[in-house]
């Protein structure tokens, strides 16, 4: 089925402060792209078949742009710790069973499985610094429909030895042969993780940005998460005046290099310069940020100050893959942000958190020419099918009201979904 027509209860961000609504509107797919959305079916596609799915709600699939799939598995546990002694306690020991690809196996399947089921049809996402589990982990995604970027990460020092590549050249020689191997894949692609300055030598930094340069890939890391990280970078880099500039020293800072860097709560000025002039984007990940105690970030000034913001997961520093969560989360914490913080920017809104959940998050797949994120013409179908009747009550509610309280309620039941107009559930 090439072309095709959606029918329901359509809602979609136009932009940050709006939402598009048709009530029985319907959607024309071909070839995996949407050609039209109408809320009256012009009769020349009279002829088409018809996914008509009533009054459930239909909206833009989600991209996930920061989670790590070995930390799925703990997702719920050790939320009392920060950052630096959670990955110790925690992280760590569990990323270093990836090394049995049989764990790998079964913990994958479920990670994967748990994906299809969620809300997000787009993801960037953090494996392990082992090569097999991270193949089969693509393996996993690649037959699940999903689009993804998938990370082997890259720690060479400050870890435990159990869960660190041996030497530089062990490194590059394992990041060559998973960027090979990842070759033949279609929706699943690799993208260059080194975890965070903290763990990666120098001279690693210098080879992975040779090896970008030489396979034209991405990058995702972290970046200014926690006061504790942040001082230990200005201890390990000295010659540098803030900690992105740890990365773009070695190229690894957008500029045009597509870059997602996770968390930026504490980015001083020039940092965030240069973030908006690298076209780096940035991955929210407001419910992390709670559990592992590292802040509030800034969200709303980057959002409506022109930087590029999507929503990450963050699982397990996040407790949950569910972008809805996320979205009520990123609303929640702006408000405290905006009454002990900062009052020059006001809380961010659910039509802003839906857009940074849709069109924001997409736009990382606009570096590869992709349009994602809304239904439009040309934008790729992804598509989620939402049944709010548990959600009913006493009165009727407007699509935009009834998203909203989707968001707010977690009752409601994912029935369908496409990612590049394949359906995957
Ligand atoms: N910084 C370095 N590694 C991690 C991680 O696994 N999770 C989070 N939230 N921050 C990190
Ligand atoms: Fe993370």
């Amino acid at each position: 089925m090439n072309t095709y027509i959606v029918k329901g209860d359509i809602c979609f961000s136009r932009s940050m402060d709006e939402i598009v609504c048709l009530e029985q509107g319907s959607i024309v797919v071909e070839n995996a792209r949407v050609t039209g959305v109408f809320q009256t079916l012009p009769a020349r596609y009279a002829a088409l078949p018809v996914l008509d799915y009533g009054h459930r709600l239909i909206l833009p699939g989600m991209s996930d742009l920061h989670v790590h799939a070995p930390q799925f598995a703990f997702r719920g546990l050790g939320m009392d710790m920060e950052l630096l002694e959670w990955l110790n306690t925690y992280t760590f020991p569990e990323e270093s069973k990836y090394q049995d690809l049989e764990y790998a196996h079964r913990a994958y399947e479920s990670f994967v499985r748990h994906l299809v089921h969620s809300t997000t049809t787009r993801a960037s996402i953090f494996a392990t610094i082992h090569v097999p589990a991270t193949l089969h982990l693509m393996e996993l995604l690649e037959q699940s429909g999903l689009r993804t970027y998938v990370g082997k990460v890259n720690m060479n020092r400050n870890c435990p030895v159990y869960l660190r590549e041996i030497s530089k050249n062990q490194a590059v020689r394992d990041t060559v042969a998973w960027i090979e191997a990842a070759e033949k894949f279609e929706k699943t692609k690799p993208i260059l993780t080194p975890r965070f300055i903290p763990s990666c030598t120098d001279d690693l930094m210098y080879a992975l940005s040779e090896l970008r340069r030489q396979y034209g890939l991405p990058v995702q890391s972290h970046l200014s998460e926690n006061p504790g990280e942040i001082a230990w970078v200005a201890e390990l880099c000295p010659g540098t005046k803030f900690y992105g500039e740890s990365y773009s020293r070695y190229g690894l800072f957008g500029g045009g290099v597509p870059t997602v860097m996770a968390h930026c709560i504490y980015s001083p000025d020039d940092e965030a310069a240069l973030m908006k002039q690298n076209r780096v984007m940035i991955a929210h990940c407001p419910t992390s940020n709670e559990n592992v105690i590292a802040g509030i970030a800034p969200a709303a000034y980057y959002l409506r100050g022109g930087w590029r913001v999507g929503l990450g997961s963050d699982v397990a520093g996040g407790q949950t893959l569910d972008l809805f969560t996320v979205m009520a989360t990123a609303v929640q914490v702006s408000k405290l942000r905006w009454r002990y913080i900062d009052q020059s920017e006001k809380p961010l809104t659910m039509v802003e958190a839906l857009y940074m959940a849709t069109v924001g998050g997409g736009d990382f797949w606009a570096d590869f020419g992709e349009k994602v994120g809304l239904f439009e013409d040309g934008y790729a179908f992804d598509a989620l099918v939402l049944d709010d009747d548990p959600l009913k009550n006493m009165r009727a509610f407007s699509a935009a009201e009834r998203l909203e309280r989707y968001a707010y309620l977690g009752k409601g039941k994912l029935t369908a979904k496409f990612a590049a107009g394949e359906k995957l559930l």
